[in-house]
């Protein structure tokens, strides 16, 4: 089997690698190890129906604010403009209006629901709350200079939330100072947060263990599966998903697939909800490059998480996906159609590779594919694996943590150490390792962590 360098330098793209903006959280400083907590600890208070602040009532902002509404919490929203709130409540009752129509909320839960809402005109309005969780724009000294501006107006024992995707919680913590740091933590939701089940708790490095027991109550109380990060780039989520797409690209660099026979491989045999080339499309080419790339220096450039130089051309070229109508995939026509013609050779196998992919799929999946959908799920769930180990061995997450993240957050059909279990540590191991023998870079190489039983 050829290098996926090698192979892809003779493919007709134009290549462009497009350096992405890079903050540097202070990631190696930055780690705290998730070790000893659970989600299973007992509260530190009660979590019963109370009191949320939300500054930012934008798409995350309103849809957090939905969730705890429908759990019975008031809401204060504040944003710049009392409009802007307005606009977001509307928006609330019009999706609980559709709710009702379906018959899955009665009228009178969606008047209770909405009447909670409330338009919050000052910093005064949040002195009653038990949490305040800020979800506006994704730059920290905004977030720290708004939230400066807030938790002065706070009661003593109000817990502090960013919903920051990108940011180290530490340091907007850090902004904020005692006595606000330890009750400052990270809250991830996912868009959309009504329906997406994830919140990754995140702890600072002052944030105290009680607030953190405290907020992983109070997601579970609103319906949601708690997942405890690191204060790592990426979170659990973000740190662990790049492989799927990464390696979604790199089987295209060397040739051996069209877009669609990747995406269709990993839907109709490994059971994901979207296949990893047009998730890309729909999260945009451009977000997702920034993030890889972003995560990857971070993370001192591990080959696992290289960003694929064909990905980052079709930024670069403006092809960014559904929002362009042009990615991976041709939105112009009724069903989409590849854009890109990768398929350049057949494909072919070594013995061992073909055994190694074939013990490890028939664990996996109850009917396998063709050679070739089966290489593809083996080589990219093999890489997800891979990934999350090491995530695991640099403390991003526990194990557990992990799986819940991968399966809520991005709705995977199975945790990648469920997939282990479910496989054997034995037929994963030899998979890996002939993957690693068609690569020049080691990116398979088997961590040390997968050896000890899960
Ligand atoms: N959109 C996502 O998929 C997603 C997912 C998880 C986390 N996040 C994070 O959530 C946060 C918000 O993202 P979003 O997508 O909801 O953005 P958005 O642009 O939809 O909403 C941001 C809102 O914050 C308001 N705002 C800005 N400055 C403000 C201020 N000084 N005071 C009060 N309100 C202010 C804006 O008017 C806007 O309504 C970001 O940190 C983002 O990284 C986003």
């Amino acid at each position: 089997m050829a290098s996926p360098i090698g192979v892809f330098s003779q493919l007709h793209f134009t290549i462009t690698i497009q350096m992405g903006q890079v903050k540097n959280s202070g990631y190696k400083e930055k780690i705290q190890y998730s070790d000893g907590m659970t989600n299973h600890s007992e509260p530190s208070l009660s979590t019963s129906p109370a009191s949320l602040g939300v500054i930012g009532a934008g798409t995350m902002g309103a849809g957090i604010a939905q969730v705890a509404s429908m759990a019975g919490w008031k809401v204060e929203l504040m944003d710049v403009d009392e409009k802007v709130v307005q606009a977001a409540i509307e928006g609330i009752a019009k999706r609980l209006n559709r709710l009702v129509e379906k018959e899955r909320l009665t009228p009178a839960a969606r008047d209770e629901a909405v009447s909670r809402l409330l338009v919050a005109t000052s910093p005064d309005c949040f002195r009653e709350c038990d949490l305040v969780i800020e979800a506006i724009v994704e730059d920290l000294d905004v977030k720290a200079k708004v939230l400066g501006g807030i938790v002065p107006s706070l009661r003593d024992d109000a817990i502090i939330a960013t919903n920051t995707s990108s940011l180290s919680v530490s340091r907007i913590a850090q902004a904020l100072g005692e006595p606000y740091q330890s009750r400052t933590c990270g809250m991830h939701f996912f868009n959309p947060a009504p329906l997406m089940k994830l919140c990754e708790v995140i702890a600072g490095d002052q944030t105290s263990p009680e607030v953190v027991n405290r907020v992983t109550q109070i997601a579970q109380s609103w319906g949601k599966q708690v997942a405890r990060a690191a204060d790592v780039p990426g979170f659990i989520v973000n740190h662990v998903a790049r492989p799927y797409y990464l390696e979604a690209f790199r089987i295209l660099e060397d040739g051996y697939a069209r877009p669609d026979d990747v995406d269709n491989a990993m839907k109709s045999l490994g059971g994901f909800r979207m296949g990893p080339l047009e998730l890309t499309d729909l999260i945009g080419q451009d977000v997702n490059t920034a993030t890889t790339r972003s995560v990857w220096e971070q993370l001192d450039k591990p080959p696992l998480l290289h960003p694929s130089a064909l990905q980052e051309s079709l930024a670069q070229a403006g092809h960014l996906g559904r929002k362009t109508k042009r990615g991976v995939y041709d939105y112009t026509t009724e069903t989409p159609t590849p854009s890109i013609d990768t398929k350049a050779f057949p494909f072919e196998m070594s013995e061992a590779l073909r055994e190694a992919v074939n013990n490890f799929v028939t664990r996996a999946v109850d009917r396998p594919g063709d050679e070739l959908q089966n290489y593809i799920f083996a080589r990219i769930v093999g890489a997800l694996i891979v990934q999350a180990t090491l995530a695991f061995e640099r403390g991003v997450a526990q194990r557990d943590d992990i799986d819940i993240a991968m399966k809520y957050g991005v709705n995977y059909p199975h945790g990648p150490f469920e997939w282990v279990t479910q496989i054997g540590t034995d037929k994963v191991m030899s998979l890996l390792d002939a993957l690693n023998e068609t690569v020049d870079d080691n990116r398979f190489a088997p961590p040390e962590s997968l050896r000890v039983p899960v």
